[in-house]
């Protein structure tokens, strides 16, 4: 098969590695891609929310499938767009694509149906919003901009002045455009985050290994909000008992309630959890794979990519056996200084060999960019450096020895990705975190030990 990735960062670097491990598939292109995706797929320039670009350039390659990875494109319906000229396509139509690109709507969804979440109430006037977090008088508020925001449309407001000032600024000053025009208040939980990005088809749904992000820029969850600055899979907060019960009271019922409402949801639907005193509780729903999720969980996949895609394209998901390898996975952001406000650009990065790779690690490039030989600096996430292992604390090791090898003027890393994981992970089961005696023996006979 001839398969386009639409996108072009890690995520759709780990997408495209895990791809070409199948030997289905026979070329693999990208755009518009990156550097470091480049050694991998060859990258165009059409933009990942051109639809009409990226369909003419599916038609020019007559590519046998396309998976859209990024939210915009699939929240525009780049899918049905895809699916109107004939594609097999990986990820949701628009209908369902919503579902991220709504807060209003994803709220509304988990009321009707009885999901688990935060209480809530939506405004699109200033003064009512203003006058409801007044009386309210409980913080930190949790303010939300209903449409997408580049990760950045949740304000945790301290007090009154901080509320009083996010909610003029969305509503008022149309921050992140139409998109910040109707906003949501919402209850505050506690409580540790899991996410949990699962395959389905509409009729079943396959949970993949959980995961933990790291969404502050620094150390001890300080600083403000980026998209990600590093991931472990899996989270020992994500317990058999807590995964049963999310999948009894969270999962399935966004499933059933995504088709009742004539909303299919096919593709990878990402279910941002916090795990409260009271249960397991959704956060947000993505319609894609997480990114930096997907540095830390697809490595773990031992079942055929295309396989799982081309199954849920044919709504025969139930027919695959998706397993997954026992250990450990860990994967610490490179940022560019200045991150998640302004960075510069176009900074030598030093260590990479010349497919943008270092010894023991997986390197996912975020933004980077390749010229004259040499790696780039192009983004404010630059790369993912990514290790497995059997333990947890032995997967962070290699992937921070991985991280001192690399270099770029002003590199900026937490130093703490996996910490709180290993502290929980001491009390968790460890045939859930994927340790076993036997198990070093036993991956070093068969390559791999299957998750139970
Ligand atoms: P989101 O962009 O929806 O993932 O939100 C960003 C972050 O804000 C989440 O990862 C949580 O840490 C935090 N957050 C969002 N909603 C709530 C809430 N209702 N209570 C507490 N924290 C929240
Ligand atoms: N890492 C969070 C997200 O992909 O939305």
């Amino acid at each position: 098969m001839k398969i386009l990735v639409v996108g072009g960062g890690g995520r759709e670097h780990a997408i495209i590695k895990k791809l070409a491990q199948s030997d289905k598939a026979e070329k693999i292109y990208c755009t518009p891609g990156n550097g470091g995706i480049a050694a991998y797929a060859e990258c165009f320039d059409v933009g990942a929310t051109d639809i009409d670009g990226v369909v003419a350039l599916a038609k020019k390659l007559a590519v046998d499938l396309v998976v859209v990875a990024p939210d915009d494109p699939l929240v525009l319906g780049m899918t049905d767009a895809l699916q109107a000229e004939g594609f097999m396509t990986f990820g949701p139509k628009k209908a369902a694509a919503v579902i991220e690109g709504s807060k209003v709507f994803s709220k509304e969804l988990m009321k009707k149906y009885n999901i688990p979440t935060a209480k809530y109430e939506v405004f699109t006037s200033s003064e009512e919003a203003i006058k409801y977090v007044k009386e309210q008088n409980t913080y930190p508020a949790v303010i939300k901009a209903d449409g997408l925001a580049l990760g950045k449309g949740v304000i945790l407001a301290q007090n009154e002045e901080e509320a009083v000032e996010a909610i003029k600024s969305m509503i008022d000053g149309r921050q992140f455009g139409d998109s910040s025009s109707t906003i949501v208040i919402e209850e505050y939980l506690t409580g540790p985050e899991v996410s949990v990005l699962s395959f389905t088809d509409g009729k079943t749904v396959v949970p993949m290994l959980s995961s933990m992000d790291h969404k502050r820029a620094l150390d001890n969850d300080e600083g403000l909000n980026t998209g990600g600055m590093g991931t472990v899979a899996p989270n020992p907060y994500y317990t058999d008992d807590v995964a049963g019960e999310c999948m009894e009271k969270i999962f399935l019922p966004t499933i059933n309630a995504m088709n009742k409402e004539g909303r299919t949801f096919e593709g990878c639907l990402y279910f941002g959890l916090m795990i409260t005193p009271k249960g397991p509780k959704v956060i947000e729903y993505n319609c894609r794979f997480g990114d930096p999720e997907t540095q830390v969980v697809l490595p773990m996949l031992q079942t055929d990519l295309v396989d799982i895609m081309v199954a849920i394209y044919e709504h025969r998901l139930s027919e695959i056996d998706v397993e997954w390898a026992m250990g450990s996975c860990a994967c610490v952001i490179m940022a560019s200084g200045g991150y998640p406000l302004s960075y510069p650009k176009g900074l030598e990065i030093s260590g990479l060999d010349s497919k943008g790779q270092i010894d023991g690690c997986e390197v996912y490039h975020a933004g980077t960019k390749l010229a004259d030989g040499k790696y780039l600096t192009n983004g404010g996430r630059v790369l993912g450096v990514t290790a497995k292992a059997i333990t947890l604390k032995g997967a962070l090791d290699k992937a921070y020895a991985g991280v001192e090898k690399i270099s770029f003027e002003n590199a900026h890393y937490r130093k703490d990705i996996g910490q709180r994981a290993l502290k929980a992970a001491e009390n968790a089961d460890p045939l859930h975190l994927g340790y076993k005696d036997d198990m070093e023996d036993y991956i070093e006979e068969n390559g791999v030990y299957l998750r139970q």
